[in-house]
């Protein structure tokens, strides 16, 4: 009997969503946690392969009706695997997948889940795999759940490192800094549907070009400003850069008023800056701060001003991300 396991982390978008999917730049990062996991055990028979989502308790062979859509990018998998590869067999392996990501929450947790398990999956079976490959196929699956997706969310988490993400173009990736970057995550509890608000900012950028396409120079002017001061632990910068991001994403219409609130509070509580993060609407904003101090701070006025959870998140450090 073979097993693998492999993992991935969440991503978070510092600046320059909606932007991007009209091709601006934006600076995303991976954050250690939360994270996503999978296993796979391939038992060498002819069952049909199987699929357990952990979190929903949902399990579903090949052949059966697929009986939830949670399933359904999975079914793809397991399916465009065994197409791909060769060594990968078409029956007698299971895979199974669990995630700490909330999702519809801005942080990639169906790409996550998606490289998770790619990863085991292509362990399992022996697989030579680079990070650009473990991304291609998690953009597949990604195209399932959102459409047209610009494809940061699979880069970032698929390579585990920060990037100046163009759609289209090969990624920049950034360095960490020295210094370590405190980031404050607070939810809204309010899930959002990715493909419905991208699909808003197109109608109102038809109703409006020049206004909506200035607003998206603008912010991928921010977005590569943000990059060279994210490498050089310039926070002060930064922050100040991800108020002016927040400022156009309210003006381009995909914030909250519980968005607004969280914002407010950070902004309050002494954070460099802070903006929601994502395709907004409900989802998460997250807020940079100077110090751990100042991120458990943080932390508690995004948790007194509502917010359905707030926690201090940490850049991934490179190579730990599998
Ligand atoms: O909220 P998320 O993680 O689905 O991020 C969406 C980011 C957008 O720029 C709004 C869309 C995209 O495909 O990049």
């Amino acid at each position: 009997m073979r097993a693998a396991t492999g993992r991935a982390p969440s991503k978070l978008i510092l600046l320059g969503e909606h932007a991007v999917v009209y091709g601006h730049p934006a600076v995303a990062v991976p954050l250690q946690k939360p994270g996503a996991e999978a296993s796979v055990v391939a038992t060498e028979g002819d069952a049909p392969v199987a699929v357990e989502l952990k979190d929903f308790d949902i399990r579903w062979s090949r052949g059966e009706d697929i009986p939830a859509d949670e399933v359904r990018p999975f079914a793809e998998l397991v399916g465009s695997v065994s197409r791909r590869y060769e060594s990968i067999p078409e029956n007698g392996w299971s895979l199974s997948v669990s995630s700490e990501i909330p999702i519809g929450c801005g942080l990639g947790s169906g790409a996550a889940v998606s490289v998770a398990a790619f990863r085991a999956v292509f362990r399992c079976f022996g697989v030579p795999h680079t990070p650009r490959e473990l991304s291609d196929s998690a953009y597949e699956i990604e195209k399932i759940h959102h459409g047209t997706p610009s494809g940061i969310d699979n880069t970032v988490i698929a390579t585990g490192r920060p990037v100046l993400f163009r759609k289209g173009a090969a990624p920049d990736f950034l360095n960490a800094p020295e210094a370590p970057v405190f980031l404050v995550v607070g939810y809204t509890g309010v899930r959002h549907k990715t493909v419905e608000i991208v699909s808003d900012v197109a109608k109102a950028r038809a109703a409006d070009r020049a206004a909506y396409d200035a607003m998206f120079r603008e912010i991928g002017d921010i977005a590569r400003r943000g990059a060279e001061a994210f490498e050089n632990g310039a926070f002060e910068e930064l922050g100040g850069l991800m108020g002016a991001n927040q400022r156009l994403l309210e003006r381009i219409g995909v914030s909250s008023p519980e968005l607004d609130g969280l914002v407010r509070a950070a902004q309050k509580a002494g954070a460099l800056g802070a903006k929601l993060s994502g395709a907004g609407r409900g989802g998460c904003m997250a807020a940079l701060a100077a110090d751990r101090a100042s991120a458990e701070r943080l932390k508690g006025a995004l948790e007194s001003a509502g917010a359905a959870a707030a926690v201090v998140a940490t850049v991934l450090e490179r190579g730990k991300g599998s």
